[in-house]
C-alpha cells in the first residue's frame, strides 16, 4: 500500500515535470512566434497612413509627397556648375502637364515645386502661372512653390498668380556682382543682386513666402553672407554643396564642366560654421542631396541620380506613377533626414508681412 502510494506520488511528480517542461516549451515557442509576428506586423504598421502606396526599386513603400517638376531645360543664365542643363527644348502641352500633376496628386503628392531650367522663361511665365493656379485651385495642394533665378519675374505675374503660390525660392550664390559674373549667374551686365531685392519686396507685397538657395563653390566659399541674408530675412536659406552629375556638368556629352567649382567637405563645413548664427539656414551636403529628391523631367519621367547621373524612368503619362516611381531612385529616409518635410503651406507659416 505504502509502495503503491509512493509510486503514485512519483508518477504525479513526473507528470508535473513533463507538463511544466511542456508548458515552458510552449511558452518559449509562443513568445518566439509572437515576437516574429510582431516584428513583421511592425514593419507593415510602422508606415504612416498614406493615400496610395507605391514602391521603389529597393522594394520599399514610398509616397511621392514632395515632387520637383523641371518642366523646361531652357535658361537665360549660364551658371558654370549647373546640373540641369539645356539638353532639350521640349515642354509638354499644358493639358498633358496638368494630367500628370493630377496623377501625382492621386498618388499622394502634397507639395509641388516647379523648377528648370528657368521656369519663368517659357511663354514669359504664363505656362508656369497657369500650372501654379491649377495646383492650388483645382488640385488644392497644400504647398505650391517655385525655384527661379529671379531675373524674368515681373510684378504683373505676382498680381495674377501670387495668391496661388506658397513659396518662391530665388537662387543667389554671391553678394559680389563680379563673383556672379564669374559663376555665370547673370544675364549680360544686369545686376542679379538688385533683382533679388526687388523680387523679395514683391513677395512681401503679394504675400508669398520668400526663400533663398545658394550653391557653395570655389568662387564664393570664403564669402560671409550673414549681413545680406539677415537683411533679406528669408523663411529658409538652402545652402547646397556644389554637386557633379555625369552627363550634365561633368563627363561625356555634358554641357558644363563643373570640376573647377567643386569644394571639399571641410570647406563646405567652414562655410556653414561661418554662418551658424543664421537660424533659417538648411545645409545640404552632396551626401544629403543624393537620392533625397523626387525629380520629374520635361517628359514627366522620374530621374534616378543614384549612379551619379540622371537615369530616366518611363513617363508617368505612359505607365502611371506606381510603375514609374520604381525607377526614381528616391530614398524617403534621406528625404526626411535632410528635413524635406517642413511647414510648407503659407497658410500655416507665421510670416511677418
Ligand atoms: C537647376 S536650378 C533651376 C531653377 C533656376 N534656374 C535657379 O537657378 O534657381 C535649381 C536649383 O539647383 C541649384 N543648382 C544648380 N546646379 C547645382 C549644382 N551643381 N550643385 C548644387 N545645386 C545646384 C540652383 O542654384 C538652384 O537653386
Ligand atoms: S542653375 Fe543657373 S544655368 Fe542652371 S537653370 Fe538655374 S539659372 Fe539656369
Amino acid at each position: 500500500m505504502l509502495l503503491s502510494n509512493q509510486v503514485a506520488l512519483v508518477w504525479m511528480l513526473l507528470q508535473l515535470c513533463i507538463s511544466n517542461v511542456h508548458s515552458k516549451l510552449s511558452e518559449v515557442i509562443r513568445r518566439v512566434f509572437s515576437a516574429w509576428m510582431g516584428v513583421n506586423r511592425g514593419q507593415v504598421n510602422s508606415q504612416p497612413k498614406r493615400p496610395k502606396l507605391s514602391s521603389t526599386a529597393r522594394g520599399e513603400v514610398t509616397t511621392p509627397s514632395s515632387v520637383n517638376y523641371h518642366f523646361t531645360r531652357q535658361c537665360n543664365y549660364k551658371c558654370g556648375f549647373c546640373f540641369h542643363t539645356a539638353k532639350t527644348s521640349f515642354v509638354l502641352p499644358i493639358d498633358e502637364a496638368k494630367r500628370g500633376l493630377r496623377l501625382m496628386k492621386e498618388a499622394g503628392m502634397e507639395k509641388i515645386n516647379f523648377s528648370g531650367g528657368e521656369p519663368f522663361l517659357h511663354q514669359k511665365g504664363v505656362f508656369l502661372g497657369e500650372l501654379v493656379q491649377y495646383c492650388k485651385q483645382e488640385l488644392q495642394l497644400p504647398s505650391v512653390s517655385i525655384v527661379s533665378n529671379g531675373s524674368m519675374i515681373r510684378e504683373t505675374w505676382f498680381q495674377k498668380y501670387g495668391e496661388y503660390l506658397d513659396i518662391l525660392a530665388v537662387s543667389c550664390d554671391s553678394f559680389d556682382e563680379e563673383t556672379n559674373q564669374v559663376i555665370g549667374r547673370a544675364q549680360g551686365r544686369k545686376s542679379h543682386i538688385d533683382n533679388l531685392y526687388k523680387v523679395r519686396n514683391w513677395c512681401k507685397e503679394y504675400r508669398v513666402a520668400f526663400k533663398i538657395n545658394s550653391v557653395i563653390n570655389t568662387f564664393n566659399v570664403h564669402e560671409d553672407m550673414t549681413e545680406h541674408i539677415r537683411g533679406l530675412n528669408p523663411v529658409r536659406w538652402k545652402v547646397f554643396q556644389c554637386l557633379l552629375i555625369e552627363g550634365e556638368n561633368t563627363g561625356k556629352d555634358s554641357l558644363r564642366e563643373a570640376e573647377k567649382f567643386i569644394i571639399t567637405d571641410q570647406e563646405f563645413q567652414d562655410f556653414l560654421d561661418r554662418h551658424q548664427s543664421i537660424n533659417c539656414l538648411v545645409p545640404e551636403s552632396n551626401q544629403k542631396m543624393k537620392d533625397s529628391y523626387l525629380i520629374l523631367d520635361e517628359y514627366m519621367r522620374f530621374l534616378d541620380c543614384r549612379a551619379g547621373r540622371k537615369d530616366p524612368s518611363k513617363s508617368i503619362l505612359d505607365v502611371g506613377v506606381e510603375e514609374a516611381i520604381k525607377f526614381s531612385g528616391f530614398d524617403e529616409r534621406m528625404f526626411l533626414k535632410r528635413g524635406g518635410k517642413y511647414v510648407w503651406s503659407k497658410a500655416e507659416m507665421k510670416l511677418e508681412w
